[in-house]
């Protein structure tokens, strides 16, 4: 980290609640690619679009044309990108926005990370496990990338060639085989009013 600089005070979170009527959070989806992170998402940003509440969502590969665009996917690449999004999303959840992110983020550490950074900023975290059996998501392959990383021209593919470490305890997890798209949007929606995050 740099020396001589100075953390310069904002708006408490609290002011900003009352002034924009709204709660912050961020909605962490994580799942193996093809599983319908960004489907879900979409459909999630668009019901709470449509609800009047602000909502913004930060995308795997759309994030990784611009911010993220010096990072790859070993290890050490995949831990920064998360990194970086964790930062980035509490930063919407502390504007008061509901912060939806679908990055694979395939490490258990990184997610609980990123979760620890909202907690000490009184942030609401909800983890949500976009979860679907490996053969299902190389079935549906949209990208052609399961195909490639079977062949070997795709190196360190998650659930092939690299790791997928599935949440233990989510607070949402949704099954995208057996259910819809706008019924997994319905059960997070759901789960924040019940749970008064919205
Ligand atoms: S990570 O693991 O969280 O850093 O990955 P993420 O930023 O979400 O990017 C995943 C998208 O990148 C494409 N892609 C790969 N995914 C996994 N492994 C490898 N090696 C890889 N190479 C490219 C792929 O389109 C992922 O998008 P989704 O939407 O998950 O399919």
């Amino acid at each position: 980290m740099a020396t001589n600089i100075t953390w310069h005070p904002n708006l408490s979170y609290e002011e900003r609640k009352t002034l924009r009527k709204q709660h912050g959070c961020t909605v962490w989806l994580t799942g193996l690619s093809a599983s319908g992170k960004s489907t879900v998402a979409c459909a999630l940003e668009q019901l709470l679009l449509q609800k009047g509440l602000a909502a913004y969502r930060l995308d795997g590969d759309n994030i990784r044309f611009g911010l993220n665009k010096d990072l790859g996917f070993s290890e050490a690449d995949r831990n920064e990108n998360i990194r970086r999004i964790s930062e980035v999303s509490k930063l919407f959840a502390d504007s008061c926005t509901v912060s939806i992110t679908s990055f694979i983020s395939p490490y258990r550490a990184d997610r609980d990370k990123a979760r620890e950074l909202h907690k000490e900023a009184g942030l609401k975290f909800i983890e949500v496990f976009v979860d679907v059996p490996i053969e299902v998501a190389e079935q549906r392959d949209p990208k052609g990338l399961y195909k490639k990383a079977r062949e070997g021209i795709i190196k360190e593919f998650t659930g092939i060639s690299a790791p997928y470490e599935a949440p233990e305890a989510p607070e949402v997890h949704l099954r995208t085989d057996l259910k819809s798209v706008e019924e997994c949007a319905n059960i997070i929606y759901e789960y924040l009013v019940r749970e008064k995050v919205i």
